[in-house]
């Protein structure tokens, strides 16, 4: 890992040195990598849809354990939250157990988080002030161009909801806890190209991880 460099964040700092190397996933093989591969060829592959859905309310029970012996989890989000622009709400997508839903609180006056997981929700922290919901990514229960910001950590990219609910000049901001040794890592130029024309991106690292943060057109 490079180091944290002058002026990084002291939380950052901070948790690379505690943590300095990430968790071996075996993401190159991990299934939800080969489910996330299959919904971006053919998002209609319910086979798929279903495997991912078994695979983490499976994980419910143990995930936010294991999440919270990961030092700087969520640092990703925290250093993207300081880009977005103000937004009076946003929504988080792929939530879990709210492992990103905290800092995304602190940073937004309302929040709405999903996931379509119960056994997740049913686990989930307790954060003051935010609406918890149990929602498919492919049919969000949002209206069209509505959203000023979507943010998920590590979660499942389906950009045809993302594009429909996000309005125009509105931003995602997209976070990995691990980069590329996320299971369902999906490059960030790649998610530029399926959101389609006119939408911007910048990004950067965060201890182990990534955030990349979209602009839709139309600003
Ligand atoms: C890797 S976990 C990320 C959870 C949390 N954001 C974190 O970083 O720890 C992926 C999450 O996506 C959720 N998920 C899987 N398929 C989904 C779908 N079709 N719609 C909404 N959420 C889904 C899972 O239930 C799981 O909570």
């Amino acid at each position: 890992m490079p180091p944290a460099g002058p002026g990084a964040p002291a939380d950052i700092v901070a948790a690379m040195e505690e943590n300095p190397q990430p968790p071996d996933l075996k993401a190159d093989d991990h299934p939800s990598r080969r489910y996330q591969e299959r919904l971006l060829r053919d998002p209609g592959d319910h086979e798929a849809w279903q495997g991912l859905r078994r695979s983490y309310d499976r994980m419910a029970e143990d995930w936010r354990e294991w999440t919270e012996d990961q030092h700087g989890y969520d640092l990703a989000v925290c250093e993207g939250l300081r880009r977005v622009r103000p937004a009076e709400w946003a929504v988080e997508i792929c939530c879990g157990t709210g492992e990103a839903t905290a800092a995304i609180a602190g940073a937004v006056p309302a929040v709405v988080a999903c996931d379509l997981s119960l056994e997740m929700l049913r686990r989930r922290v307790d954060v003051p002030g935010v609406r918890w919901v149990a929602a498919d990514v492919r049919s969000l229960p949002l209206g069209t161009g509505r959203v000023p910001l979507v943010v998920s950590l590590n979660g499942v990219f389906h950009p045809t909801e993302i594009v429909r609910v996000i309005r125009p000049g509105g931003q995602l901001l997209w976070c990995t806890s691990f980069r590329s040794g996320t299971p369902l890592y999906v490059p960030p130029e790649r998610m530029h190209r399926l959101l389609g024309e006119g939408w911007t991106a910048e990004g950067g690292h965060a201890g182990h991880g990534e955030w990349t943060l979209f602009t839709a057109p139309g600003a």
